[in-house]
Order: structure tokens, then sequence, then C-alpha cells
């Protein structure tokens, strides 16, 4: 039975990845998943899997150096997969020094752990280990060329200190690889949706506002392109990068779906329109005029675009979810869980989103 370290996996892509893999796997793997619980971290999201599964949570920071070394003592690891991550851009225009320490220390802290871990006296590393390192697209800057694509060897220039931390961690891991021959990998991904998305992003932001008759922000003109991926296919492609990714490569996931933002808010009210019983009372909220064109963010990319076609090539991967039946999905699910969004939108949320969009 492999045992796999998930870290942050009590947020967004964290959690759907838990569940993708019990879902798959069953009772044959051991998930133990080490989150520091942040504001984006919610153990809602794996109620019950406890009793199910092999499924252990264990509340740490990846920047405790001791814990983390502890967690790898006390359990033979199999499979590291590294999520945990400040993952907001506009809260690392705001405050980018947590962005620095997690994301960067974080990862740094992982590895040592997993090397301590996994090495043998003469320098080698046990048969079967993995470390992936969950990375971004956004590392890659931004596309000005409307023909142009992120490939793998397409040049790092982030612009964001999220991109920038992000940058710096897939540099950490690659000189782990290089210099000690350490079995990491790491994944760059697209804008992923589906379940569990904190509505701090934007399309579970434009859904909750849209419900509650609350104005929808747009940046800037609303042009910017985003490359969106149904959150399962990129746990498809993690699965597939663990099992069968080539030790020191990175792989590139998105599914070819590029949209510009304004088309996204669009699509979101259609099926809010359509999926709405027209005796539910949220129904009367939404509406095209609350689209509201706000102060664009700061250094917004304005498109990005991955190639999968390594990972499609050498891995057979392809994505099973195309966005008309993926946003419905999603739409579906944020009106049927109204509670977690009450939930994950009162407290500190409330502050952060009046502060954020103020005077914007
Ligand atoms: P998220 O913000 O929803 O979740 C992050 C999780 O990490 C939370 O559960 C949080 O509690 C935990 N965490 C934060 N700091 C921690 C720390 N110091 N120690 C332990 N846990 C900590 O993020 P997400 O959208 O699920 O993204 C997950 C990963 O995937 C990130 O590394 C992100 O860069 C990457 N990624 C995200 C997307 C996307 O579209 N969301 C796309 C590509 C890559
Ligand atoms: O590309 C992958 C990245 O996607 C991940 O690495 C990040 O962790 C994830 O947060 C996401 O980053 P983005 O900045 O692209 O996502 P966000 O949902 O914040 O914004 C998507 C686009 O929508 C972006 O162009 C900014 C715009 N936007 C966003 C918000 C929150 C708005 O116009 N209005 C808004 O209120």
């Amino acid at each position: 039975m492999k045992t796999y370290l998930v870290t942050g996996g009590a947020g967004f892509i964290g959690s759907n990845f838990i569940h993708y893999m019990f879902g798959k796997y069953g009772k044959d793997i051991r998930i133990i998943n080490v989150d520091a619980l942040t504001y984006a971290g919610n153990l809602e999201n794996l109620e019950g899997l406890d009793k199910e599964y092999d499924y252990i949570f264990i509340k740490a920071d990846i920047r405790d150096k001791k814990r983390i070394s502890k967690i790898f003592e006390e359990n033979d690891i199999d499979f590291v997969v590294n999520f945990a991550a400040e993952s907001h851009v506009d809260r690392s225009i705001e405050n980018p020094e947590i962005f620095v320490e997690t994301n960067v220390l974080g990862t740094l802290i992982m590895l040592n752990s997993a090397k301590a871990a996994w090495e043998n006296e003469d320098g080698s590393f046990k048969e079967g280990k993995r470390f992936l390192h969950v990375s971004t697209d956004e590392v890659y800057g931004s596309l000005s060329d409307p023909e142009d694509y992120f490939y793998e060897d397409t040049p790092y220039d982030p612009h964001s200190p999220y991109s920038a931390s992000k940058a710096s961690s897939d540099f950490l891991v690659k000189a782990y690889v290089d210099t000690y021959h350490f079995p990491g990998v790491i994944t760059n991904c697209s804008n992923n949706y589906g379940p569990f998305q904190f509505p701090e992003k934007l399309i579970p932001l434009i859904i909750n506002n849209a419900l509650h008759g609350k104005n929808l922000p747009v940046y800037g003109d609303g042009k910017n392109v985003r490359d969106w991926l149904y959150v399962d296919d990129h746990c498809k492609g993690i699965d597939m990068v663990l099992s069968n990714g080539r030790i020191g490569e990175k792989y590139n996931i998105g599914g070819h779906n590029e949209k510009q933002n304004i088309e996204i808010i669009h699509i979101i009210l259609d099926t809010l329109r359509e999926i709405l019983p027209d005796d539910d009372p949220r129904k009367k909220n939404v509406s095209d005029d609350l689209i509201t064109f706000v102060t664009d963010r700061k250094g917004h990319d304005r498109r990005y675009a991955i190639a999968p076609d390594k990972i499609r090539k050498e891995l057979s991967w392809e994505p099973e979810t195309a966005f008309k039946d993926g946003i419905k999905k999603t739409v579906k699910w944020y009106l049927s869980h109204e509670e977690w969004m009450a939930h994950v939108t009162s407290g500190d949320y409330q502050s952060y989103y009046e502060k954020m969009y103020e005077g914007r």
C-alpha cells in the first residue's frame, strides 16, 4: 500500500485531489493530509473520509521543520504532493511576505525533510519515492502573441509576487533534482475551477455575488484571457505524473480552453438563469446589470494558454470535462452548498472583501 503525504489538502485543489484519489484507489492507498488551515483551508471539504478510508489529517505548517521531519520519521511516505501555498494573486500584491515564507521556504523545508527521509547512505534515493511539486502556468508570465502557448521550455517570467514565489519554489525543486538527483517532478497547470474553490477567485466570487445581487467586479477591460480546466482533470494529471512521469521533468497541464474574463461572467449568469427554478428567490438577483468594471489588478497578466502536448504524448492524459459541462456542475455545486459558502464567507473574508474592493 502506497502512502501519500498531501500538503494543503484542505484547500481547493488539494481536497478535490484527495477525493479523486480515494474515488480511484479506495482502500488501496493511505493519505496523510498536512495542512496549516489558513483562511483557505477547510476541513468541511473532507468530512467523513476518515471513517471510510485510510485517511489522516495533521494540522501542521510546512514551515515548521521539526513537525514536518517528525511526520516523515513516523511514516513511510512514498509520494509527496505539495499543494500547500498561498495561492491568491491579489493577496500577494497586498502582502508578498507570507507568499515567500510559505511558497518558497515551506517548499524548501518539504524538500529537505523528504531528502533526509529518502536518501541512502551513498547519496542515492530509495526506490519508488516521488516528490511532486504542484505549480502554475503563471510562472511563464503573459502571452502577447495570440498564436503563442506556454511550453515546458518557455522561459520563466513571473510578474506578481505570487508567481515569483511559485517560480522560486519550482527552481528549488529543480535544484534538488540537479544537485542531489532528488526524485522531484513539477506540474504547471492552468486555472482550475470546480467545487470547494474559495470565493476570492473569479468563478466562485461571481456565482456568489450574482446570487446575492452584489456587483460583479471585472478588472480592467475584462478581456484578459485565462485557460480554464475542471479540477478533476488536473487531479488526474497529477496522479498520472506521480505514477508514470519521469523524474526531474516538468509537465504542463491544461485543456486548451481559453476564455476572456467577461465571457466567463456571461456564461455564469446564463447558467444561473438556466438552472435556477423560477420560484427560487435568488433568481431575481441574477442580472447583467451587476457587471461593474473596476480598477485593474496591478501588473495584470494579459493571457495564459497552456500547450499540454508533452503530458498528452508521454502519459496519454486528456481532459474529460468540457467547459460547458464543468461550469454547469460547478454552478450546481455552489447552489446546493449555500451553507459551505456561508461558513467560508463569514468573519475574516468579509473584511478582506471590503478592503480589496473598496474604491475600486
Ligand atoms: P488554496 O488557497 O485553495 O489552498 C491552499 C491550501 O494550503 C489551504 O488548505 C491552506 O490552509 C494550505 N496552506 C497554506 N499555507 C500553508 C502552510 N504554511 N502550511 C501548510 N498548509 C498551508 O489553493 P489551491 O487553489 O487549491 O492551489 C493549490 C496549489 O495548486 C498551489 O500550490 C497553487 O499554486 C497551485 N495551482 C493552483 C491553481 C488554481 O487555479 N487554483 C492552478 C495551478 C496551480
Ligand atoms: O493560472 C493559474 C492560477 O490561476 C493559479 O496559479 C492561482 O493560484 C489561481 O488563483 C489563478 O490565478 P488568477 O489570478 O488567474 O485567478 P483569479 O480567479 O484571481 O482571476 C482570474 C481572472 O479574473 C484574472 O484575470 C483576474 C480576473 N478577476 C479576478 C477577480 C477575483 C476579475 O476580473 N475580478 C475579480 O474580482
